[in-house]
């Protein structure tokens, strides 16, 4: 684990009285203590980063108008009432679960354990080209490769169901496992460890890809499912975005603690980089830029990250070799040196301080100069 975040508490958002004495009793029968915030704007600090989030069926109205970013492991908790519309209530504020009392009692003490169980929430990476074929996927696979040689339990998911595949970087396009369209209709809670043996491997590496058939747009319930399930496992989960921002792709911009946004360093590149920038910082926190070189007009890093008003993570020296390795079935990263590896641990090194640029004065200076990696 290497997030040094305190351990965050479960949300519990409710104004009613009656239901806040119930779920507070079954949070002591847990041995949890919950964050309580009275109404969506109260819970607006917490929402994002807490393990957990209780919505009370009170406030599940005015938890929709509120519009906070959608994100996984909500639950809505009500009185059996035998009212059919708070499964509708559930779906507006993107829960995954309706916890009905007293029925659900025993289920959401269990629920309330493991969330605090899971401790440090684990870290999802999301990495998304500026244009197509920036590199986003080779840089995506580098970092889950770097992690994993660094002993991280880490998953690589590839979300964008119009590219090539993201095991075929590994020649893993035959491995047996489960594949998107075997879980895209997945919804509730899917066992980390079960989907971590479920999976193909790639070597050690957990990838969850897509067969070879017609590209299928994911619903937003089996991606909530599926980051669940990898964080409760994983140190690490790397996602391959697509720059189509459908409903799949909320989600995990939205529950993202760092999106890398690969750009060429190209005129047309960074302008194309421009408007899906709006589009990923609309969702994510700390949306970071990638520069790949090489740099055929002479444009530095810098100025493309400024351009784009974001933080540089790092500048991708060119390396010209790497192409025809990564046809030849080299696996990017797996070389232990060059460019890429060198950036994907420096990068992982720095994930210890979660929202902090990587790029300081000095890195700056020498990103100017188009020269290393960092
Ligand atoms: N760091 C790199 N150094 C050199 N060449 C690279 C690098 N990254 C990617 N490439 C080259 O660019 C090609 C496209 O890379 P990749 O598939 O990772 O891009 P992408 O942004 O995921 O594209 P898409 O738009 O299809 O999703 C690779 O096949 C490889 O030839
Ligand atoms: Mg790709």
């Amino acid at each position: 684990m290497y997030t040094t975040a305190a351990p965050d508490r479960p949300l519990f958002i409710t104004g009613d009285p009656e239901l806040l004495d119930d779920v507070l009793r079954l949070s002591a029968a847990a041995g949890v203590d919950l964050e309580v915030a009275a109404d969506p704007t109260a819970a607006r600090p917490n929402w994002s980063r807490a393990p957990l989030v209780l919505v009370g069926d009170d406030v599940a109205e005015s938890l929709k108008r509120a519009r906070l970013r959608r994100r996984a492991e909500v639950v809505l908790v009500g009185h059996d009432l035998d009212d059919v519309s708070i499964w509708e209530r559930a779906v507006g504020v993107g829960a995954e679960h309706v916890a009905l009392l007293p029925a659900a009692e025993p289920w959401l003490i269990a629920r309330l354990a493991e969330a605090t169980d899971l401790g440090v929430r684990d870290l999802i990476v999301g990495v998304v080209g500026g244009r197509g074929g920036a590199g986003a996927s080779t840089l995506a696979a580098a970092l889950a490769v770097t992690a994993l040689n660094t002993d991280r339990r880490t998953m690589l998911i590839d979300a964008d169901p119009y590219g090539g595949g993201v095991d075929l970087i590994f020649g893993g396009e035959r491995a047996p496992g489960l594949r998107w369209p075997d879980i895209a209709m997945a919804t509730g809670r899917i066992g980390g460890g079960d989907l971590c043996e479920a999976l193909p491997c790639m070597g050690q590496l957990a990838v969850l890809s897509w067969d070879r058939g017609d590209p299928l747009d994911l619903p937003e319930s089996a991606m909530s499912s599926v980051l669940g399930a990898a964080t409760r496992v994983c140190d690490l989960v790397v996602v391959d975005l697509s720059r189509r921002f459908d409903e799949a792709m909320q989600v995990v911009l939205a529950t993202a603690d760092v999106v890398l946004l690969v750009v060429p360093a190209e005129i047309r590149a960074t302008a194309s980089a421009a408007r899906i920038a709006t589009a990923v910082t609309r969702l994510a926190d700390d949306v970071r830029v990638v520069v790949r070189g090489p740099a055929p007009g002479g444009l530095l890093a810098i100025d493309v990250a400024t351009t784009l008003g974001l933080p540089l993570a790092g500048y991708l020296k060119a390396e010209p070799a790497l192409a025809a390795r990564l046809e030849r079935g080299e696996v990017p990263g797996g070389r232990g040196r060059g460019p890429l590896t060198d950036f994907c641990r420096h990068f992982l090194a720095e994930l210890r301080q979660p929202g902090t640029a990587v790029v300081g004065a000095a890195d700056a200076a020498a990103a100017a100069a188009g020269d290393g990696w960092w």
